[in-house]
């Protein structure tokens, strides 16, 4: 009889070992432009709790440029790797990191910034998460415009920063989306600037929104769109540089991760009003998560997910995100 149950048991643990050892084989890379900014960061922490809840190995690398791409692909095949998830540095590197990936028998998955062909038309083929950039874009637009209400502003008088970043389709959608909004209540075309950035930092939105502002010296109140918070983050710091006091600024940033959290903590508002705080969780835990069944289980991901946002202002912003389940 203790033979028996002794039996038992070492069978139950060899599937048990069988299985498990088949979830520690899949291998999953998580590439990503950016691996400073907080949302990329908050992306690979929900990955991590796919990985962790499945029992997969993920590997998060970050590739700012198109030869870290490239060797990061070639890395992840020569790793044993199945497959991985990316945001490219680059959307125009589309076909090649698409060969890069099947040279490596790798499959793949897009996520924030979508591929596009030779022609910039969207490569449809690999699966992609992306955020609704029009529709996010204009909550961000309609909370600048309740706000100018609601500080009885007389739009004429009011400058728009668009801190643009036309090369990233999704960029382009997110300002264009906010700009429609307030063009639609009254805002006039010609106070609206473009301030196009070199690189989607903070810094790079200081740099370009400095140079509007010097332009437009005798505009006294502004507004700023931007592609994510770090945009808006870099036009608020270029209008206290300039000396436009918080309450004459109107920064509603796209995000809501640490960059747009740390200036809610505060202890004095800054022109940074509001934020759409967007979902890592989804971003990050579901496309690790739907690697890991394609990889395991042959389950083939949505070709396209677009993500919801909302509106976050710094005396809710603690509510949304627990709303969001991202705290
Ligand atoms: C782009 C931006 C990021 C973030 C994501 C969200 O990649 O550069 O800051 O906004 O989109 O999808």
């Amino acid at each position: 009889m203790r033979f028996f149950k002794a039996a038992i048991l070492a069978g139950t643990v060899a599937v048990f070992a069988a299985t498990s050892a088949f979830a520690a084989d899949v291998k999953i890379g998580f590439i990503v432009k950016q691996p400073e900014e907080p949302w990329f960061q908050d992306e690979w922490k929900f990955a991590d709790v796919a990985a962790k809840e499945k029992g997969f190995t993920l590997v998060k690398i970050g590739a700012e440029d198109g030869e870290k791409v490239q060797s990061a692909i070639d890395n992840l095949g020569a790793q044993g790797a199945q497959g991985f998830i990316i945001c490219t540095p680059d959307v125009k590197l589309g076909p090649g990191i698409i060969a890069k990936a099947a040279a490596n028998d790798l499959k793949m998955i897009t996520v924030d910034d979508r591929l596009v062909n030779a022609d910039g038309s969207p490569i449809e083929d690999v699966p992609h998460m992306g955020i609704s950039a029009t529709k996010i874009g204009e909550a961000v637009g309609q909370s600048i415009v309740d706000e100018i209400k609601k500080r009885g502003w007389d739009m004429k008088d009011v400058g728009a920063i668009r801190v643009s970043y036309d090369q990233l389709p999704t960029a382009v959608d997110r300002v264009v989306g906010a700009l429609s909004v307030l063009k639609a209540n009254g805002f006039p075309e010609a106070n609206i600037f473009d301030a196009p950035q070199a690189k989607t930092d903070t810094e790079a939105a200081l740099n370009a929104s400095t140079v509007v502002l010097n332009k437009n010296a005798g505009i006294k109140k502004w507004v700023a769109v931007g592609l994510n918070d770090e945009a808006v983050l870099g036009a608020v710091r270029a209008t206290e540089t300039v000396g436009i006091a918080p309450d004459s600024m109107i920064g509603v940033g796209i995000g809501g991760a640490d960059s747009a959290i740390n200036e809610f903590k505060k202890p004095a508002a800054t022109g940074f009003y509001g934020t759409v705080i967007i979902s890592p969780k989804r971003h990050g835990y579901e496309t690790a998560l739907n690697m890991y069944e394609w990889v395991a289980n042959g389950k083939e991901p949505e070709k396209l997910t677009l993500t919801a946002g909302q509106i976050a202002l710094r005396d809710n912003y603690e509510a949304v995100r627990k709303d969001l389940g991202i705290e």
